[in-house]
């Protein structure tokens, strides 16, 4: 796959042409942004990690019957994908009270739900992905409300494949975000990435964050916390 211009640079992942039309490299950059933007740094191997996790997951998400835009790993920090348009909506689902969520309602972090929570945001930066609802989406042209009710179908498919996972490698994910784009024939598909810039890890032993939260709330470790992740992730379940 020879990369060819640059499509899109966004904080985390920069997405290239091809020489086919349907097919995008992205790369995955070691910078970090938090707080849309307002705060940013390096974490050194951060684009690694990311780009492993996401290519081992991936596979095993399309097997249990979810179309994603994964292709193939090319190096230590691109894959090769599907070209979509990104439906500018981003997804969230929780299991466990936090970040945003436990602010916006004063629930305590830790608290347990009593079935996930789908939000969905608009994706903008310059608003910082302010929380819509499904009407929003379909009155301001985003999505229609068949591709919204396939998104959240794929997105509970995602939580239901994601939470034992990790739950069999000492992991509780708390929750995680999705993005879903449009393939040339209108099919939606899973896109961007899942990793610990996009979900909330805690070690389901002693509750420490295994995530971006380490960066955003400067709790140090953030390197050693992305690659203990990698660890996991790629180890066998039950080890
Ligand atoms: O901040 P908040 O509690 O809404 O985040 C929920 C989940 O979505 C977290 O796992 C966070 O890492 C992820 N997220 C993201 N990108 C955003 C906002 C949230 O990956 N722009």
């Amino acid at each position: 796959t020879t990369r060819g211009a640059l499509k899109y640079e966004g904080k985390a992942k920069r997405v290239y042409a091809t020489d086919t039309a349907e097919e995008y490299v992205v790369e995955y950059k070691d910078d970090a942004t938090a707080f849309n933007g307002v705060k940013k740094a390096q974490i050194g191997g951060k684009g690694a990690v990311n780009n492993a996790i996401t290519a081992h997951l991936f596979p095993q998400l399309e097997a249990a019957g979810i179309p994603t835009h994964f292709l193939a790993q090319l190096s230590e920090t691109e894959q090769r994908v599907r070209a979509v348009t990104i439906i500018p909506v981003e997804v969230i689902v929780r299991n466990v009270a936090a970040g945003s969520f436990s602010k916006r309602l004063g629930i305590e972090e830790g608290t347990a739900l009593a079935r996930p929570v789908v939000e969905f945001c608009y994706k903008s930066d310059a608003l910082g992905d302010p929380l819509i609802n499904t009407d929003t989406a379909v009155a301001l042209g985003w999505a229609t409300p068949g591709e919204l009710d396939r998104i959240r179908e794929l997105a509970l498919k995602v939580q239901a494949f994601l939470v034992p996972y990790f739950a069999a490698r000492g992991v509780k994910l708390i929750d995680f975000k999705l993005e879903f784009g449009r393939t040339a024939d209108g099919t939606v598909i899973l896109a961007d990435e899942i990793s610990p810039d996009t979900c909330r890890f805690w070690d389901a032993q002693t509750g420490e964050k295994l995530d971006k939260d380490r960066f955003r709330r400067d709790l140090g470790g953030v390197e050693d916390a992305y690659n203990e992740m990698l660890r996991r992730v790629m180890a066998p379940a039950g080890t």
